[in-house]
C-alpha cells in the first residue's frame, strides 16, 4: 500500500455534491431530479441484495437511468417481484407516496441483454459470493463495457483487489458494500485498493450519498469495518452454543437487552443466511490462517450441512414462517 493511497476524502466529496445542482432536464413523475454523477447505472444481479441495491438506486432523487441485468428470465422476475413488494410495503406503512414507487418501479429498465449495461458509467454487481464466478463476469465487462465505465462489486468478504485484476481496468473499480435489509439499513462502506484511481473513488462516494446512504471509506481487507468486528461475534455467539454456555434464546437476549442491538446475534445470523455465514468464514480461516478471530464453529457448519440456512429456509438457529421469526429449534 503506497502513501498517497491514503487520502483525505472528505474535501472531494464536498466537491462532489456542490455538482448536484438543480436540473431542469432531468423530469420525472413530477419530480425536479437532481443532476446525477453517473447518467447510465447498472446492477448486475438482483438476488437477496441486488434488489435493495436497485430499488435503493431507483429511489434517489438523482437523473440517472437505472438498468438491471439478470441473465436468467426466471431470476429477473423474481428480482422485480422483490423490489415491487418492498414499495408496496412501504406506501402501505405511508413511507413513501404510491406515486413515488410506481415512478421508481417505471424507472428501471429489467433487462438479460448484456449489452444493454456496456455502456454503463457505474455497474454495481452484486452476484453470488463466487471468486471465480466475479472474476470471470469481471473479464467479460473489462471487454465489453466502454473504457470509463467503473465497477463496484457488493461482495461482502472477498477481495477487491482481485476481481479489478481480472477487469483489466483495475484504476476503475471499488467495493460498494450494502448491508441487509438494503431498503432499510444506511450504511454503506466504499472500499479502495492502492489501484483505485482517486476521482473514480469520489465518484463512488458521491453516488452513494446521492442514493441517501451514509457512506464510509475503507481499505481493501478482510471484512472491510462491519464485518471484520460483526462476523466474528456472530461466531463466537455461535462457540457458546457449541459449548453449550447457554441457550439461543438467552444469548440473543443478553445482546438485544445487554449491549443495545436490534437483533441477537443468532437471530442476525439466521437472518443473513447461515451459509452465508459460513461461506464468509471458511473464506478467511483459509486465507488467514493466523487471524485467531476467524473461526468455524460446529453447530454453524452441522446446521449447513442439513440445510437449515436461517430465514431463506425457514430453519436454522430458530424457525422462520416466511419473514417471521418464530421459537429456537430445540
Ligand atoms: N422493504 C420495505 N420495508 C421494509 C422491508 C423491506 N425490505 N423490511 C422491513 N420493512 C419495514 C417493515 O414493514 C417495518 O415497517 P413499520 O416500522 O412501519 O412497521 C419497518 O421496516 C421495520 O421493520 P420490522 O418491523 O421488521 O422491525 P425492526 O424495527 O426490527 O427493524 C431491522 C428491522 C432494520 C432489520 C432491524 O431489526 C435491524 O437493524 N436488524 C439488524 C440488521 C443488521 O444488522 N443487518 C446487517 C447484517 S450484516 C450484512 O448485511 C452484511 C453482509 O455482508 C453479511
Amino acid at each position: 500500500i503506497t502513501s498517497n493511497f491514503y487520502y483525505d476524502t472528505e474535501l472531494s466529496h464536498n466537491n462532489m455534491l456542490s455538482r448536484f445542482l438543480s436540473s431542469a432536464s432531468a423530469r420525472h413523475a413530477n419530480h425536479v431530479r437532481t443532476l446525477a454523477t453517473f447518467d447510465k447505472v447498472g446492477i448486475i444481479g438482483l438476488g437477496l441484495m441486488g434488489h435493495g441495491i436497485c430499488q435503493a438506486a431507483a429511489m434517489a432523487n438523482n437523473s440517472s437511468q437505472i438498468v438491471a441485468f439478470e441473465n436468467e428470465q426466471g431470476f429477473l422476475d423474481g428480482g422485480k417481484t422483490r423490489i415491487e413488494n418492498s414499495l408496496n410495503t412501504m406506501v402501505k406503512k405511508e413511507r413513501i407516496s404510491r406515486d413515488d414507487a410506481d415512478a421508481a418501479l417505471n424507472r428501471i429498465v429489467f433487462t438479460t441483454d448484456v449489452s444493454q449495461i456496456a455502456n454503463a458509467d457505474f455497474i454495481v454487481e452484486a452476484v453470488i459470493e463466487n471468486i471465480d464466478l466475479k472474476k470471470s463476469l469481471y473479464s467479460q465487462l473489462g471487454a465489453e463495457c466502454k473504457p470509463e465505465t467503473i465497477f463496484a462489486s457488493n461482495t461482502s468478504s472477498l477481495s477487491i483487489t482481485e476481481m479489478a485484476e481480472s477487469s483489466g481496468r483495475p484504476d476503475k473499480f471499488v467495493g460498494v458494500h450494502f448491508f441487509n435489509p438494503v431498503q432499510l439499513m444506511k450504511l454503506v462502506e466504499v472500499v479502495r485498493t492502492e489501484h483505485t484511481d482517486p476521482d473514480v473513488y469520489d465518484k463512488a462516494f458521491a453516488w452513494v450519498q446521492e442514493i441517501g446512504k451514509v457512506a464510509v471509506a475503507c481499505n481493501d481487507t478482510p471484512g472491510f469495518i462491519v464485518n471484520r468486528l460483526l462476523v466474528p461475534s456472530l461466531m463466537q455467539a455461535m462457540a457458546m452454543v457449541d459449548r453449550n454456555d447457554a441457550s439461543v434464546k438467552d444469548i440473543d437476549i443478553s445482546m438485544k437487552l445487554g449491549a443495545g442491538h436490534p437483533m441477537g446475534p443468532l437471530h442476525l445470523a439466521d437472518y443473513i443466511g447461515l451459509d452465508t455465514c459460513l461461506f464468509i468464514v471458511e473464506g478467511w480461516v483459509e486465507n488467514f490462517p493466523d487471524e485467531r478471530a476467524f473461526i468455524i464453529p460446529d453447530c454453524l457448519k452441522a446446521k449447513v450441512a442439513a440445510g437449515d440456512l436461517g430465514r431463506k429456509s425457514g430453519r436454522g438457529f430458530y424457525n422462520w414462517d416466511g419473514e417471521r421469526r418464530g421459537d429456537p429449534v430445540s
